[in-house]
């Protein structure tokens, strides 16, 4: 498989969803910190991703980036971080600018490979932005590719495992050709909001790709949306309601999502807390066979999306996309055998049930994530 990096989806934090362009030094630390006193790190979550703002103005005469002031050091930082047990991620774009309008890569690619190769990066996320300004009035699929080739090829110089996050919105149905750009993950779609549309769109579209997932390369539906988030703006809780963030996790961990928190994590509310410390989901999300959930029913305002697990058996996640409450009745395929259990995935616990058949209430926007 590859390189072998990402065999199981990357689990941690990035900085766009709360801090947007505000990142600082401060903020990425007081989340590494939270993280580890408040548990996560324990669970998986052990990613600190910088995203877009941390770039200084201008390059050194030799063409070297730096950081800008609100970073001062980034290789104390990713030592830092390290020390603590956690990985270092960075971010930038392969044309002259980001999409905030700081530097890009454009140029300088083998350069900004090994700087970060000398920071002990441990993760680029690499966004197309401005690129799209170099390629004007070219959309074929080989100019969509092209850069991210060119960074491909300079990571793969460094002697040091870095994941290459893919973020292109998924042009060209970037699923197809990712792992081809030793991709570990892809961005399957546009930005994702704190909204039960934007959840909706994104999450629910994500079943013509599950093909294409693996391990070491996984498609990427974007960063969770609970806790505080703001994108720098100002935070404010989610705008999902609890219902709606139980779907949202279920969901992610179906597809075999990376998941990257995207709040303040130095203020995680009690709710947030337990929905990121769940043992059983998160190991549907890691289940080593990589295997992404399909939808396999569709029908009266309830999907039901399956995963096959690399314990032989399947996670299956009952979705109610209405407004009210829904009875549904479930039953195992061929369930003569009376040695299933059927398991409550979010409630770690086994629902009785008379041959194979649950009746289950799903909340509105919510759902039934089980395991048999
Ligand atoms: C667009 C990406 O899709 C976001 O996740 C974020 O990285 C911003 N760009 C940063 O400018």
């Amino acid at each position: 498989v590859g390189d072998r990096l990402a065999l199981t989806p990357p689990m941690g934090w990035n900085s766009w969803n709360c801090w947007g362009l505000g990142v600082s030094y401060d903020r990425v630390k007081s989340s590494a910190n939270a993280l580890i006193e408040k548990g996560l790190a324990d669970y998986g979550w052990n990613y600190i991703n910088v995203d877009d703002g941390w770039q200084a103005k201008n390059r050194l005469a030799s063409g070297e980036i730096l950081p800008n002031e609100k970073f001062t050091d980034m290789k104390a930082l990713g030592d830092e971080l390290h020390k603590e047990g956690l990985r270092f991620g960075i971010y930038s774009s392969p044309g002259n600018s980001t999409c905030g309008g700081f530097l890009g890569s454009l140029g300088h690619e083998r350069q900004d490979a090994n700087t970060y190769f000398k920071w002990g990066v441990d993760y680029l996320k690499y966004d197309l932005c401005s690129y799209s300004d170099n390629v004007a009035g070219d959309t074929t699929l080989l100019a969509q590719q092209k850069p991210y080739m060119v960074m491909r090829d300079a990571l793969k110089q460094q002697q040091r495992d870095i994941i290459y996050s893919i973020c292109q919105y998924g042009i060209h149905d970037v699923w197809k050709w990712g792992d081809a750009m030793n991709g570990n993950l892809w961005r399957t779609t546009e930005d994702i909001t704190d909204t039960w549309e934007s959840l909706y769109n994104i999450g629910f579209s994500q079943t013509n790709n599950a093909a294409y997932a693996h391990p070491g390369g996984w498609n990427d539906p974007d960063m969770l949306i609970v806790g505080r988030v703001g994108w720098g703006e100002g935070l404010h809780p989610s705008n999902l309601t609890p219902h709606e963030q139980y779907t949202h996790i279920s969901l992610w961990s179906l597809l075999s999502a990376p998941l990257l928190i995207g709040c303040d994590i130095s203020k995680l509310d009690d709710f947030t807390l337990n929905l990121l410390k769940n043992r059983e989901v998160i190991a549907i999300d890691q289940d080593v066979l990589g295997s992404q959930a399909i939808r396999i029913k569709n029908r009266d305002q309830i999907q039901v999306w399956q995963k096959k697990l690399h314990a032989g058996g399947r996670a299956i996640g009952i979705f109610n996309l209405s407004n009210a409450y829904k009875t549904y009745r479930f039953t195992i395929p061929n369930a003569r055998n009376k040695s299933y259990q059927i398991r409550d995935v979010w409630a770690q616990k086994n629902i009785p049930n008379k041959s194979g058949t649950v009746v289950f209430q799903i909340p509105p926007h919510g759902v039934k994530l089980i395991k048999i």
